[in-house]
């Protein structure tokens, strides 16, 4: 008999993925896929989202995405934003994602720790130490396997557009900012090959979601199982 502690038989190791890119990429999108994919092959699979992803997360997230001044005018200042995105990721990490791993579950996270470095530290400017500095003592982990979906930037923003919602705070960010955030994504990718997987966010959904299936396969396919 299965418990909720212990790997199904013959289920296979779990692993922590997670899926990156700027504004619109389509991460929401290919996630559904994904879990299909990884179900088929005998996976249990637990999803997530940052910001949130717990309740606490979730009032952080409404708190980061809200795009009023919250201050009497004044904005959130970036070293806040950073903080409250750890906040959310560690109540995230040690909540759902190291049980889920612990029970042999694998996760599949829309947004992890490669998102601060390229909207924190590309985007706002903080200084990388500080940001790994963090993810050092409390993250403690980096994803098993990241899919990156790289997207010109005006085509990404005329999708997150075209979902017809008021955009959030960090939608309402200047080009530039979202021209950094693609860079420090792309930097990390060609940095960490071995970990990140690009794949070309252009084409039609069905196209995208073949590839990122295909780079899927790649990794479980020397992913050992329980
Ligand atoms: N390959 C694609 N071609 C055309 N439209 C797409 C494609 N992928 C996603 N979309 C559409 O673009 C919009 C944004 O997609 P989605 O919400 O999945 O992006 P996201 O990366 O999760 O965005 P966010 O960063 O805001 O969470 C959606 O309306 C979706 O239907
Ligand atoms: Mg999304």
């Amino acid at each position: 008999m299965t418990t909720a502690a212990s790997a199904a038989p013959g289920a296979r190791r779990g692993a922590l993925i997670s899926l990156e890119g700027g504004e619109g990429a389509g991460k929401t999108t290919v996630l559904a896929a994904l879990r299909e994919r990884l179900e088929a092959r005998g996976h249990r699979v637990v999803g997530t989202r940052e910001p949130g992803g717990t309740p606490a997360g979730e009032a952080i997230r409404a708190l980061l995405l809200d795009p009023r001044p919250c201050d009497g005018g004044l904005p959130l200042v970036p070293n806040a934003e950073l903080l409250l995105m750890f906040a959310s990721r560690v109540q995230l990490v040690e909540t759902i994602v190291e049980p889920a791993l612990a029970r042999g579950d694998t996760v599949l996270a829309d947004r992890f720790t490669d998102a601060s470095f390229a909207y924190q530290g590309g985007g706002r400017g903080l200084p990388t130490g500080v940001i790994a500095e963090l993810e050092r003592a409390f993250v403690r982990r980096l994803p098993d396997f990241t899919l990156l979906l790289d997207l010109d930037v005006q085509a990404g923003l005329a999708r997150a557009r075209s979902r017809g919602a008021p955009a959030d705070r960090i939608e309402q960010e200047r080009d530039d900012f979202f021209e950094r955030v693609r860079g420090v994504y792309r930097a990390r990718a060609a940095a960490q090959p071995e970990r990140i997987s690009v794949v070309d966010a252009a084409p039609p959904v069905e196209a995208v979601v073949r590839a990122a299936c295909a780079a899927l396969d790649g990794f479980l396919d020397h992913w050992g199982s329980a």
